[in-house]
């Protein structure tokens, strides 16, 4: 099940997906016959003298493939602070719970505890979510290097695809503690250019530095220039926030009086561009969506911090279907409490619903088509991999999630009237009576419960470019995966 454009929604039955040992897909077969399976194996048809591991799900409707989800913003540094900071408008949450908790990272007593602390917290964030299925990640970690470094390596053990974001500010009004020199961010981003340059295997780049200004009110006009010379020179993309809270583009008004609006300030130090990820986005003018499609930015919605610190609804379904702008999804951790992207699919679609509702306009509304494209090829898209990852696709990385809604424990309910053909391999030929239409109405609505009452224990499996990165299934004939 993949999304190859925004509306467009693809169910496959009876489809091979052959993975290459580089992780690519080699060849994608529809309409495969498995009454053929016992005297012809379909993979010998395809592609002679070549080992292959083969494996077979294609008569059990309650497990399906979908591209491992992408998220297009999350501070790994704020994991601890989940939950925490519900009273608070963004400047003050800044403040009082997100710079202090930061700020520990660059703080502590010894460069030693320093790394352990930073490789508790970063472990437990790439390992959780992988297990929800995010293949891809574009990070924010700290305002320090040493740290920042460490996390890029955690992410090449654990074998997901991140960008990963050291955080600049050097203009902390509201909390000096937390801030660097523009010396020193400079110093720090060579530092970190440098060492993710050799840390990638041979042939892969799983781990890439991403061009982080916080957001305009901590920086200077000098380092958001530097940022944007450097994002030029070392082709690395750049990710920030933009117009999240009211009071927020106030400040950014009066801290840049000569700049007619957010996205000016930005695009005024060379930021905008088709590399760029624009957090939140949520209170634009049109003028402000003009600019950002023209510059060809990415938007990454994040309904869940939106709604957790009271900061306001996203037009999403305008800026996808109205301006065309490429929006995609972020968990904003821990302005956003959840880590699953799979949470924020539901999240984004119940916004968009109260939107729908506040405006009295049905159109606000997104469906489940553009709430997965969103977490899948949007993302692509947003990390300037929309030709390598994000869907099923011949040349395409495997980056995929294997669901399976009976897992243990599953929260989600099947009934088998529900199911598009029975189970425990009988064969399709005795259900010949669904059309495919009705199969796919059928997946469709196994699709929705996945999506509202799925979770974590149902991303059985997790490839991340074609590697095997999570396997919650305990023993099964096809173990050999
Ligand atoms: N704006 C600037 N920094 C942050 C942050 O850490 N989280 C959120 N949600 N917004 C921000
Ligand atoms: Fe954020």
């Amino acid at each position: 099940i993949h999304t190859p454009s925004l509306k467009e929604l693809d169910i496959s039955f009876n489809t091979i997906v052959g993975v290459n040992n580089l992780g690519v897909i080699d060849f994608i077969h529809k309409n495969y016959n498995p009454d053929h399976h016992n005297n012809m194996s379909p993979v010998q048809f395809f592609i002679k003298n070549r080992h292959f591991d083969f494996i077979d799900y294609s008569q059990e409707p309650t497990k399906f493939f979908v591209p491992g989800f992408i998220d297009t913003h999350i501070h790994a540094s704020q994991f601890p602070n989940i939950g925490i900071g519900l009273d608070c408008p963004l400047l003050d949450w800044l403040n009082n719970y997100t710079f202090p908790l930061e700020n520990e990272f660059t703080n502590s007593n010894s460069t030693d505890s320093k790394l352990k602390f930073a490789k508790d917290i970063y472990s437990q964030v790439i390992e959780k979510t992988l297990n929800n299925g995010t293949t891809c990640a574009s990070y924010f970690t700290t305002i320090d290097p040493q740290t920042t470094n460490l996390f890029a390596e955690l992410l090449l053990r654990f074998g997901q695809r991140g960008f990963v974001g050291k955080v600049c500010m050097d203009h902390n009004e509201t909390y000096a503690d937390y801030s660097e020199t523009f010396e020193e961010c400079i110093d720090s981003m060579n530092a970190i250019i440098n060492h993710l340059h050799n840390l990638n295997p041979q042939d892969e780049i799983l781990v890439k530095p991403i061009i982080t200004p916080r957001f305009a009110p901590v920086c200077t006009r000098d380092l958001l220039f530097f940022l944007g010379q450097l994002s030029k020179s070392h082709n690395l993309p750049i990710q920030t926030h933009i117009s999240e809270n009211e009071k927020e583009i106030e400040l950014v008004h009066d801290l840049f009086p000569d700049c007619e609006d957010y996205a000016s300030v930005y695009n005024k130090h060379n930021l905008l561009g088709e590399s760029t990820i624009l957090a939140h986005a949520i209170h634009l003018t049109k003028k402000e969506r003009k600019i950002i499609k023209q510059k060809n930015c990415s938007i990454s919605h994040c309904p869940t911090s939106n709604t957790f610190i009271s900061s306001g609804e996203a037009p999403i379904k305008k800026y996808l279907y109205e301006d065309e702008i490429n929006v995609s999804l972020g968990t904003d951790v821990s302005g956003g409490f959840d880590s699953s992207i799979l949470a924020i699919i539901k999240h984004c679609i119940l916004v968009s619903h109260h939107l729908a509702m506040k405006t009295k306009n049905q159109k606000d509304k997104l469906s489940i088509n553009d709430a997965l494209f969103m977490a899948t090829q949007g993302g692509a898209q947003a990390v300037g991999m929309a030709d390598q990852i994000g869907t099923f696709e011949l040349g395409k990385k495997f980056d995929v999630q294997l669901i399976d809604l009976k897992s243990e424990d599953s929260n989600v309910d099947v009934f088998d009237w529900q199911l598009p053909f029975k189970e425990h391999h009988t064969s399709i030929e005795n259900h010949k009576s669904l059309s495919k239409d009705e199969q796919s109405k059928k997946m469709f609505d196994l699709l929705g419960k996945w999506i509202f009452s799925g979770d974590d224990r149902n991303c059985v499996k997790v490839w991340c470019n074609g590697r095997l990165v999570v396997n919650k299934v305990r023993y099964n004939h096809d173990d050999r995966w």
